[in-house]
């Protein structure tokens, strides 16, 4: 039932606000576990109530009460046992629905990484790992409870039956007034709510799934990208990408043309650069070269070969991605390495970790490669983050490479070492960089000057010094500042 999440495009995904929907998912997930507490809480509650109305029943009239008292340990016996046995698979359904609920979150921030590295069928495999435990709790917790209505009822039954023939002859006999027959038959079936809903709690956990239920709308959405398997192959020759007129708006905000006619041309094997300001459109132009969104208007090419005619999977293992954004799993360190190359020899993992230099601080933590990363990886600064990102795209050895501000959470000292790795990494493969400082561009082939969407300028450092001001403003810049 997740799977449609996975391939559900990220535009859509995106557009949901990520604050928003992480927070409805966690709603959702919060009420299974809620109800499933106050489901339990309930069951003590209306056990309080029934006591407290054989009370009453027991002032009316102490022998028909000591009749329904001999009853009592039986059903306190069966409710005992019954709540014990509750208990527990409550508890067990409390913990898979939390480990649903992180691995929602997971999926959803990690949403354009497992489209990068094609790990779609895994999270498909591995979502319906974590829905199917807690269904099959769910289903065992309304197997208790479904266990537990014919008993209560019956017990409630024949509690009536012999109360009823026992009244009978005690009024016959003017041992029982009429009245207090009354207000003795009126707390009975008061008492007989505490103990009907003691035993329709199920519908409580009814409400639970439906609220599981609930996440469907949201994650059923039929996916566009990965229907085109029919598509012919993908081949990558030189790797030359072309962007002709592209324009781009995102569907969530149309009036924000975030691309107006943009025409690219980068050539295979070399490193075009693009800068401009922050907001200009360098990362959503990025993205629509492993068509994590389609241009609004306009054509990618690679090759040669529109992207859109081609089949999807061969077109995305061509390519990596260091993001601006690093996500993470909430998983081992290794493991997260590893996601960009499912096949890869665990030697290769350390050696992209080694030259990406995350080996450094993963050698100081405790469990090294084994660390858990914690929730979005709280445990690591940004820079090592964006070292474990970088060796990601080491792992995947892509033809072609999109660096979007992939070392601007660096230290300049760390900054300089990668670099230079990344100088070796990127060598004759097509490579996109975003920079957030010059310096790391001025061997670019070619450099693109976007602002508010537009190409303003290109060129190479050079001619760029002197035909664009703004270029020549933003170099001189940040001379001044180092
Ligand atoms: N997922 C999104 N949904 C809607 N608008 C977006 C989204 N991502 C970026 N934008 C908007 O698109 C514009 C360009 O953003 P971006 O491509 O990130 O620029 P840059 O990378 O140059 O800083 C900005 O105005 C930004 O607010
Ligand atoms: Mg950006």
């Amino acid at each position: 039932m997740l799977s449609s999440f996975i391939k559900a495009d990220t535009e859509y995904i995106e557009n949901k606000h990520t604050g928003k929907y992480i927070s409805n998912l966690n709603f959702d997930v919060n009420q299974i576990t809620m109800m499933l507490s106050t489901s339990f809480l309930n069951f003590f509650k209306d056990g309080l109530t029934l006591i407290g109305l054989l009370c009453v029943m027991f002032f009316q009239n102490w022998r028909l009460s000591l009749i329904a008292i001999i009853m009592i340990p039986l059903a306190s016996f069966t409710a005992k046992k019954l709540g014990k046995r509750m208990s527990k698979v409550v508890t067990e359904a409390q913990e898979k629905s939390g480990d649903l609920n992180k691995y929602l979150i997971d999926l959803f921030k990690n949403h354009k990484i497992i489209k990068i590295f094609q790990r779609e069928k895994f999270e498909e495999e591995r979502s319906e790992k974590f829905v199917n435990d807690l269904k099959n709790k769910s289903i065992k917790i309304a197997t208790v409870f479904i266990r537990a209505t014919p008993i209560m009822e019956l017990l409630t039954g024949i509690m009536i039956a012999i109360l009823i023939f026992y009244s009978g002859k005690l009024i016959m006999s003017n041992q029982l007034n009429i009245n207090n027959f009354f207000s003795f038959l009126a707390a009975m079936m008061l008492a007989y709510q505490p103990v009907k809903s003691l035993s329709i709690i199920n519908v409580g956990v009814g409400q639970g799934l439906s609220a599981a239920k609930r996440i469907l709308p949201i994650v059923d959405i039929k996916n566009l990208v990965l229907e085109n398997n029919d598509k012919k192959e993908f081949s990558l020759l030189h790797g030359d990408i072309e962007l002709a007129n592209i324009n781009f708006n995102y569907s969530s905000n149309l009036e924000n043309n975030v691309l107006k006619d943009i025409n690219i041309k980068i050539n295979g094997k070399k490193m075009t650069a693009l800068v401009g300001q922050s907001g200009s459109g360098k990362s959503t132009l990025l993205s629509l070269v492993p068509r994590i969104y389609d241009p609004s208007s306009g054509v990618v090419k690679i090759d040669g070969q529109n992207i859109r005619d081609v089949n999807l999977f061969s077109l995305r293992k061509e390519i990596s991605i260091v993001d601006q954004n690093v996500t993470l799993f909430d998983d081992t360190i290794f493991n997260n390495i590893k996601y960009a190359k499912p096949d890869a020899d665990d030697v290769d993992v350390y050696e992209a970790a080694k030259l990406s230099m995350c080996s450094e601080f993963i050698e100081k933590l405790e469990n090294k490669y084994q660390t858990m990363i914690g929730e979005n990886g709280t445990r690591l600064s940004g820079g090592e983050k964006q070292r474990l990102s970088i060796a990601r795209a080491f792992l995947k050895d892509s033809k072609i490479i999109l660096l979007d501000e992939a070392t601007s959470s660096l230290d300049s000292e760390t900054e300089e070492k990668i670099q230079k790795a990344l100088d070796k990494l990127t060598l004759n493969k097509t490579t996109v960089v975003i920079a957030h400082r010059l310096s790391t561009i001025l061997n670019s082939d070619k450099i693109y000057v976007m602002d508010k969407g537009r190409v303003m300028n290109s060129g190479n450092h050079e001619e760029l010094l002197t035909k664009s001001e703004t270029y020549k403003n933003y170099y001189n810049k940040q001379i001044n500042k180092s």
